[in-house]
């Protein structure tokens, strides 16, 4: 890098190389537009908070304070609270993990633990391997490890096998180094695609012949529809998979209380890695949740904030089926998202502003891939508007996707509408999930 800076920024020249996987993603200056309250935003993730009542965390709050104050206030460890650890468990026991205290590792949120992650084991050059699509976030963090991010094909039950072990196979023979699995195998983000659980055998069998250990991250599991998803993969196979939880959904993301649960050695190098970035995770947020689990009733509050997303995965459901009915899209069991598939010629990317203009806002599905694919796809998140916002947003966004198919028709000779529909259909709602 050379120490020339440019109009713009004096320090352009000083920034490390890994900076360069920081780039502000270009559709982050129309959310700024597109959180204005006339538009309906089904571009981001954002739990409903309301939906959880302000005394149960207020109380929480006022006890901790007044019972435990000055250690609340205090540092603390780099592993995390021990009785909220012990908590931990509890809740991992829902999705049938089985685990020892001593392996959890509370994170500033789970996407810290993803940092965290990054920081021991990706070298520049490094690959990791991850579902087609996957969670954005993520990558940005192993890009800025400069890490190369491989996507592996993925179908209506999760990553395919056979693909799978194709791409290792490429990859070790063109002598890659693949440092780890990235999976968010139930509810992805963005898919809403849950990997069954033959395939998670599957999977994790591969991984263990290939010695690549896998990152499970698992922050919507508990927020399931129509009955609960296969157990973690974490609960079947403890050496070779790191699995992330998070409250963020399942009570507020506000707090910024996540965690990892790791074999034994790659626990230790998370607790000095923790230790080097935050001295310590917050104590008062870990101590307030810990107070809201021994006190509240927890599951009856994740049972209620189910309830609010199912009725908004039906409401956009409904939506799309009325207005949209030539294109397919995902039927997630749970979590926060729908994946659109839209016809081969539309660029949900270059339309965003047109969306936008129309006062509807989504994720282009290109966000969601390290390689420049997902054109043809959107990522519809139906965890914040109300079921009559959903719907008037899907209403808004036909208008736009028909008016670009118009707008084509009009410049190029393609298909009429319902044939260029019906031959795009690429990802069919799964008869399994209703
Ligand atoms: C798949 C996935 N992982 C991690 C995170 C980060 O969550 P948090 O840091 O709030 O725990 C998110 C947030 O949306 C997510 O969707």
């Amino acid at each position: 890098m050379t120490s020339q800076g440019n109009n713009l920024d004096r320090w352009y020249g000083s920034y490390a190389e890994r900076t360069a996987g920081l780039a502000a993603s270009e559709v982050r200056a129309l959310f700024a537009v597109a959180s204005r309250p006339e538009v309906v935003s089904l571009a981001g993730g954002m739990p409903f908070v309301s939906a959880l009542p302000r005394e149960l965390v207020s109380g929480a709050m006022e006890r901790v304070m007044r019972d435990k104050g000055p250690v609340a206030l205090q540092y603390g460890s780099g592993q995390g609270v021990p009785a909220l650890r012990e908590q931990i468990l509890e809740v991992m026991a829902l999705e049938g993990i089985r685990a020892n205290v001593d392996d959890v590792v509370v994170t500033t949120g789970s996407q810290h633990a993803l940092e965290l992650v990054a920081k021991i084991f990706l070298d520049p050059g490094d690959v990791v391997l991850a579902e087609a699509p996957s969670y954005v976030t993520a990558m940005v963090v192993f890009k800025s490890f400069q890490a190369q991010v491989e996507h592996v094909l993925t179908d209506e039950h999760g990553l395919v096998p056979s693909a799978l072990r194709e791409h290792i196979a490429r990859l070790r023979a063109q002598g890659r180094r693949i440092k780890f699995l990235y999976t968010v195998p139930t509810f992805g983000n963005p898919s809403g695609i849950t990997m069954s659980w033959e395939r998670r055998l599957e999977v994790l069998e591969i991984a263990r012949a290939n010695d690549i250990l896998v990152l499970e991250d698992n922050p919507y599991g508990l927020l399931y529809f129509d009955g609960p998803p296969p157990h973690a993969m974490r609960s079947v196979e403890e050496e070779g998979v790191i699995y992330l939880g998070t409250f963020s959904k399942t009570l507020a993301p506000g707090f910024r209380v996540g965690w990892a649960l790791a074999p034994h050695a790659i626990r230790e190098k998370l607790i000095l890695a923790n230790e080097a970035a935050v001295l310590s995770p917050s104590s008062l947020t870990q101590m307030i949740i810990s107070e809201y689990l021994s006190t509240a009733d927890w599951k009856g509050q994740i049972d209620t904030f189910r309830g609010v997303y199912r009725e908004r995965r039906d409401a956009m459901l409904q939506a799309l089926t009325d207005y949209l009915p030539d294109l397919s899209w995902t039927v997630p069991n749970g979590g926060f998202y729908v994946w659109l598939t839209l016809p081969d010629n539309v660029d949900s990317k270059s339309m965003l502003p047109r969306a936008v203009k129309e006062l509807v806002a989504y994720t282009p599905g290109t966000a969601f891939y390290a390689n420049g694919d997902g054109r043809t796809h959107m990522r519809l998140a139906f965890c914040y508007p109300t079921p009559d916002f959903i719907r008037e947003g899907i209403r808004r966004l036909s208008t736009v996707i028909n008016g670009e198919l118009e707008l084509l028709n009009t410049f190029s000779q393609t298909a009429p509408l319902a044939t260029v529909r019906a031959e795009q259909r690429i990802v069919s709602p799964p008869a399994n999930l209703g």
